[in-house]
């Protein structure tokens, strides 16, 4: 049988992503019921993380004991990856040993090639190009708070960036309109915004791609890997902090979500972080349960 990986969203199909949010609420809630569910006992999740991480490693950890299995966090700084060891043969030799890979690094090739090698499901914990499991948790969270996303309204504002990338797959696969509103030189990756046809429009100005949205989402102005552009970056993205005023342009059901870690002050102000239109507490635990459904979904038969 042919492995399945999680490197995007295209990965899945639209029926299967939206099976996962659904299981990823039933998860929620029988873990709030203090129900035990362990259909991972023995299993074991390997973690490499060649960037930082609090959100993604926490949540696949918990995930697993949680499911019964365990993790193994592996960073480049303690294994034979920091020293050269080529990704072909660490995929080969982890995936003997693992039944499931998470990768979070900086060339989304490397998660690819991780895959081609593998003998057992790889999960893409992010890359600079894309972030799928956050856009679960984010799908997730938008289901639980106003229902179906279908035809609603998304306004992305801030950097073209992997969350960003994300979005436009997002748009595709859960069918509803995205408005991308970015600098001009920070736009998202051509190739996407191909892909994603007439879904997805690209502004200059924020408070156009707001009006009338449903859900607005950002991200940092600088990710891992852009910290030597981030003096540069603030200055041209200024004019792209979301505030509780910007979102008074939106929908009156508009929902605000940020992937964390915040920059308050930066592409979030502080007092939006805690505006009650703000779900970005619930939309951080949702990596939980989201993640959970999706490891069952990729391991237990
Ligand atoms: N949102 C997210 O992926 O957070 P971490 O970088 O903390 O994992
Ligand atoms: N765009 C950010 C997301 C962090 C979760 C980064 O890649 O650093």
């Amino acid at each position: 049988m042919t492995v399945r990986h999680f490197l995007s969203l295209m990965d899945c199909s639209p029926a299967e992503l939206a099976g996962l949010l659904k299981r990823g609420t039933e998860l929620k809630s029988l873990h709030r019921q203090g129900v035990i569910y362990e259909p991972l006992k023995n299993r074991v999740l390997g973690m490499i993380f060649e960037k930082a991480s609090t959100r993604t490693r926490v949540s696949f950890e918990a995930g697993m004991i949680q499911l019964g299995g365990q993790a193994i966090f592996l960073s480049p700084r303690d294994t034979q990856l920091g020293r050269g060891e080529t990704v072909e043969d660490s995929a080969r030799v982890l995936s003997r040993m693992c039944d499931a890979v998470m990768i979070r690094t900086f060339a989304h090739s490397t998660v690819e090639t991780f895959a081609a090698w593998s003998q057992v499901p790889v999960i893409n914990g992010l890359s600079d190009d894309l972030h799928p499991c956050q856009l679960l948790a984010d799908m997730q969270t938008f289901l639980e708070h106003r229902g179906s996303i279908k035809d609603k309204t998304v306004a992305w504002i801030g950097d073209g960036n992997n969350m960003c990338n994300s979005y436009i797959q997002a748009a595709i696969q859960f069918d509803f309109q995205l408005r991308i509103a970015c600098p001009e030189g920070y736009d998202p990756d051509p190739a996407f915004l191909d892909q994603a046809g007439d879904r997805v429009t690209l502004l200059r100005d924020p408070a156009a791609a707001v009006a009338g949205a449903h859900l607005v989402s950002t991200d940092v102005w600088a990710s891992m890997g852009q910290e030597d552009e981030a003096q540069d970056r603030l200055q041209r993205f200024a004019p792209y902090q979301v505030t509780p005023a910007l979102l008074d342009l939106a929908d009156e059901s508009v929902i605000f979500m940020h992937c964390l870690p915040a920059h308050r002050g930066e592409e979030v102000s502080a007092e939006l972080m805690d505006d009650p239109r703000s779900v970005v507490w619930d939309q951080a635990e949702n990596r939980l349960h989201a993640q959970k459904a999706l490891v069952e979904f990729l391991l237990v038969d």
